[in-house]
């Protein structure tokens, strides 16, 4: 799905570094606490999948895309003046529009899959229909996403889980904020060495404290994740694990 963050583009790179990890050690569970738009999850085999995120709106679409995947809700043409009115509702408190309805549109009509935050993603091409482009991309990763157990909650639930790979790609440090986010740094460090000790755990960061986690993987791409839209930042992405 597209997703402010997305690993989509690098899923190629770091989903086989993560498989060898799970094949290596016969791993049963693969639990993913940042799910955002499943884009890394969705391309996993493990016995058991659970992608958790923060965001309730978000977990509501990805489960009704699992019951409903030619996505009935959706319609072919979002206009600008039914994206404002799902957002004001939204910021209202919400009631007219579903949770999954509001995901749906807030994921697919926003600019860069900035959900609201980013405002509405105008066509600039043509004849395109950018927004409709979005569904259907959806719809055609709906199969892959069949056998994920999808929950809402914070990343500190699964403190004492144990004997699984947990993969977190959490909001970068210092980069765009999420529609819901909570994240105190320092006791997210924490929190992985903690789990480390129980679990195989591989983190997507810019950059983490270097006496605390090493760098196993890296790779330089180009980002669009300003608030000015500037295309073309270059970024290196990383995958680190806890030093134990
Ligand atoms: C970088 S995105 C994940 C992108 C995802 N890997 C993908 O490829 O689409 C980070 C996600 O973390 C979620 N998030 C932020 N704070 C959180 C928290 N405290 N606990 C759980 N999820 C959180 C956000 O809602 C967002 O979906």
């Amino acid at each position: 799905m597209v997703y402010q963050g997305s690993k989509n583009r690098i899923a190629k790179y770091i989903v086989p570094i993560i498989q060898k990890y799970i094949d290596d050690n016969n791993i049963e569970t693969y639990i993913e606490p940042f799910v955002g738009g499943a884009n890394i999850i969705d391309k996993i085999q493990c016995k058991n999948k659970i992608g958790a995120d923060i965001n309730d709106e978000l977990i509501a679409l990805l489960k009704y895309v699992q019951k409903n995947p030619t996505i009935p809700i959706a319609p072919k043409i979002c206009s600008k003046e039914h994206y404002m009115d799902v957002r004001e509702n939204r910021k209202a408190g919400g009631g007219k529009y579903s949770k999954e309805y509001t995901a749906l549109i807030g994921y697919c009509a926003s600019f860069g899959g900035k959900y609201y935050n980013g405002g509405f993603g105008q066509v600039r091409t043509g004849k395109r229909n950018i927004y409709y482009e979005r569904v259907i991309n959806l719809r055609k990763q709906a199969i892959s996403l069949k056998n994920i157990s999808f929950m809402s909650c914070d990343y500190n639930y699964f403190k004492d889980v144990k004997n699984c790979l947990l993969y977190l790609d959490p909001p970068y440090k210092g980069t765009s904020n999420y529609a819901k986010s909570c994240m105190n740094y320092d006791h997210f460090y924490k929190f992985c060495h903690d789990i480390a000790q129980n679990n195989f755990v591989i983190i997507s960061e810019y950059d983490m404290p270097s006496e605390e986690f090493k760098c196993i993987w890296q790779k330089e791409r180009t980002v669009c994740q300003d608030a000015n839209r500037t295309n073309g930042q270059k970024a290196t992405e990383k995958l680190f694990i806890p030093n134990l």
